[in-house]
């Protein structure tokens, strides 16, 4: 069963479902998450969360809004020079993200001006990422247009795919590298929490680096990854797995320094890294 126990935490939903009737259980609120440029060139999502039945994909977690403003920042913020012609290099990037839950991680990717963005999770997880895509997609294309990215369609679909994607599940993987071969980032926000996904998770990277994907230059994807640490056993050991099995898997993690992180959107449990293949393709 996957839920929020699984993360040994309460995101602070601040009331128990014990005291609600069971049939209005699911409330769905939009939060307004605001990408703010020193140009006063800013961008305002609206995540739509749903406080429920406590499953993870239901809430904007913290690795998932310190990776946002961390690609944010360090892509067209850091100098604040962003003009209104020039691209970030997400501009015709493809980018696939991983165990996207709500969605605000890849949507930034968008509006940073992808050309396209694979959002993944569980099946259960995509039709609220479907969503959240479809309600920020006149402010993404607005964005994208400010910066000579348009993807010239009034449909969210031109850039954005929302798809099931389970780790280790060998025919999801196919189904997504049949259709698309090259991406140049994959991002993953809060992914690593539990020692058995923990193992799907390496195993599925080590599948898409491997054996499918590539930069449409031939080379490996950047991988992002924003995890947060937690004071439970299991956490500890999910993380400890994961940088033995990249290790083995010849991955290796390099932490972005907090001085390239957003100043506001960094804490010493929250670490970002870039993750490179060394294995060759
Ligand atoms: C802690 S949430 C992070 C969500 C989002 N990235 C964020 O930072 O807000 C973990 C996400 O991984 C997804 N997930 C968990 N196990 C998975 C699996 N075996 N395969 C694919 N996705 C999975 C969950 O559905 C959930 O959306």
């Amino acid at each position: 069963m996957e839920d929020m126990a699984r993360l040994g935490v309460s995101p602070g939903l601040g009331w128990s479902s014990a005291h609600l009737p069971l049939k209005i259980q699911i409330q769905i609120h939009g939060r307004e998450i605001a990408f703010e440029h020193l140009s006063g060139k800013d961008l305002r999502l609206t995540i739509l969360e749903r406080y429920t039945n406590c499953r993870t994909d239901a809430v904007v977690w913290d690795a998932g809004l310190v990776l946002a403003n961390y690609l944010w920042y360090n892509i067209c913020e850091c100098d604040g020079t962003l003009g209104d012609s020039e691209k970030t290099p997400f501009a015709g990037a493809r980018v696939l993200e991983l165990g996207s839950g709500t969605g605000l991680v890849g949507i930034l990717a968008g509006a940073l001006g992808a050309k396209k963005v694979v959002l993944t999770d569980l099946p259960h997880a995509v039709p609220m990422l479907r969503k959240n895509v479809e309600k920020n997609w006149e402010e993404v294309e607005k964005y994208r247009r400010s910066m000579n990215c348009s993807s010239g369609s009034s449909d969210f679909s031109s850039v954005f795919h929302a798809v099931d994607l389970t780790w280790g599940d060998a025919d999801d993987l196919k189904k997504l590298t049949l259709e698309n071969c090259n991406f140049e980032y994959i991002l993953m926000a809060d992914c690593v929490f539990d020692p058995e996904v923990t193992v799907s998770l390496v195993k599925t990277l080590q599948d898409l680096v491997q054996n499918g994907v590539s930069t449409s230059k031939g080379g490996c994807p950047t991988i992002l990854c924003a995890n947060e640490k937690r004071e439970c056993d299991k956490n500890a050991r999910s993380e400890k797995l994961f940088r033995e099995l990249l290790a083995s898997h010849r991955f290796a993690l390099e932490r972005v320094e907090n001085d390239e992180m957003h100043p506001e959107f960094q804490s010493d449990d929250i670490e970002v890294h870039r993750i490179l293949y060394q294995g060759g393709l």
